[in-house]
């Protein structure tokens, strides 16, 4: 006897999701798309928010959830379904409320996989990175999503299509940037969906998300925030450091209790670390660049004296130990 095992997700908004008026807006645009009847696709560098939004929005439609990743060892039967064998699925337990699974018993049959299953019952598709999949295995969508049909191979109980259920949506995410193992993602398959292009979220839901998620106050999220971006600027790419510099920054000091300071030798070992070459991303002797402007930095978003004028911020940071903290709101 052979299994296979489905997971079914059922999302739920997660009580440390953020939202600002940026993320709301677009929420809004997806929600929008997606009930007009149209896949979506949250196109993004690392660290943009395309994962978290798609759980998001997909929450948002109330229907139970099924989650692929790109695979580059996929092949069309890992996403509709394969003959037979024991397959086990990976249960991503972040945005998840509750986890149903079913367990179906079959022999010589059909087993139906994830994608087969989101077509029949008008779940929703996430289907995330899927440009790391090679453009044959994600061939099987170009029918999903234009004519609605699932093209199944004729072993299926002689049935050759299956009509996709009105209620089937489809949000995927990818990464534009060039890296090893991402497939140029198919033009057709492109055509057929509406891509939002994410950059990195603005200032507000930076510090916001920083806030919400280590608990350190506003004004502390705040300057750690400005010394991530400032770094972000540096880079020729200007894609990292993400946010989850931010996140590990302001993590880790509410973790060991050290201040946002220029002034406290453990921030700034904590910031070299995070901080470091692989995380700016400054293709001229990168090194160099990331660790000379490192005190310049940090003197100008966490001074422990009032507020300096550009040029007086290294002066200022010897004098900090004896002011004391004045910074954001
Ligand atoms: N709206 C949000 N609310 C709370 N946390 C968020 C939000 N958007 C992103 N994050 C956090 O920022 C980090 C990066 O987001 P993620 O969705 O994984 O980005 P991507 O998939 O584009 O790489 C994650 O730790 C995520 O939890
Ligand atoms: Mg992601």
């Amino acid at each position: 006897m052979m299994q296979e095992e489905l997971t079914v997700l059922s999302l739920d908004r997660k009580p440390d999701f953020v939202e600002t008026p940026y993320i709301e807006s677009v929420t809004q645009r997806a929600l929008d798309y997606l009930q007009a009847g149209y896949p979506i696709h949250f196109c993004g560098a690392a660290g943009t928010g395309k994962t978290t939004l798609a759980m998001h929005v997909a929450a948002q439609l109330g229907r139970q959830v099924v989650l692929l990743h790109g695979n580059d060892e996929f092949a069309s039967s890992d996403l509709i379904g394969a003959q037979s064998g024991y397959r086990s699925t990976k249960v991503i337990d972040n945005y998840i409320h509750s986890v149903l699974k079913k367990e179906e018993s079959v022999s010589k049959q059909w087993v139906d996989n994830r994608l087969t299953t989101a077509c029949k019952y008008g779940f929703t598709l996430i289907y995330d990175e899927f440009t790391r999949s090679r453009p044959e295995a994600n061939n099987v969508l170009l029918s999903i999503l234009e004519e609605r049909l699932l093209e199944l191979p004729s072993i299926h109980l002689g049935e050759s299509y299956l009509q996709v259920h009105p209620n089937f949506c489809a949000i995927f995410t990818s990464n534009p940037e060039e890296y090893a193992g991402v497939h140029k993602s198919q033009d057709a398959l492109l055509d057929r969906m509406i891509t939002i292009t994410l950059d990195h979220h603005d200032l507000e839901t930076e510090v916001a998300i920083t806030q919400t998620k280590s608990g350190l106050p506003w004004k502390h999220s705040k300057a750690i925030v400005d010394i991530v971006r400032e770094f972000r600027d540096l880079g020729v790419n200007n894609c990292r450091p993400t946010v989850r510099a931010c996140l590990m920054l302001s993590r880790i000091v509410a973790a060991s209790g050290c201040a946002v300071s220029a002034d406290d030798p453990d921030f700034k070992r904590i910031c070299r670390d995070v901080l470091g070459p692989n995380s700016v991303k400054v293709s001229h002797n990168s090194r160099a660049v990331a660790f000379e402007r490192l005190d310049e930095i940090l003197a100008k978003h966490c001074p422990s004296v009032p507020k300096l004028v550009k040029g007086e911020a290294a002066a200022g940071a010897r004098k900090a130990a004896q002011g004391s903290s004045i910074h954001g709101k």
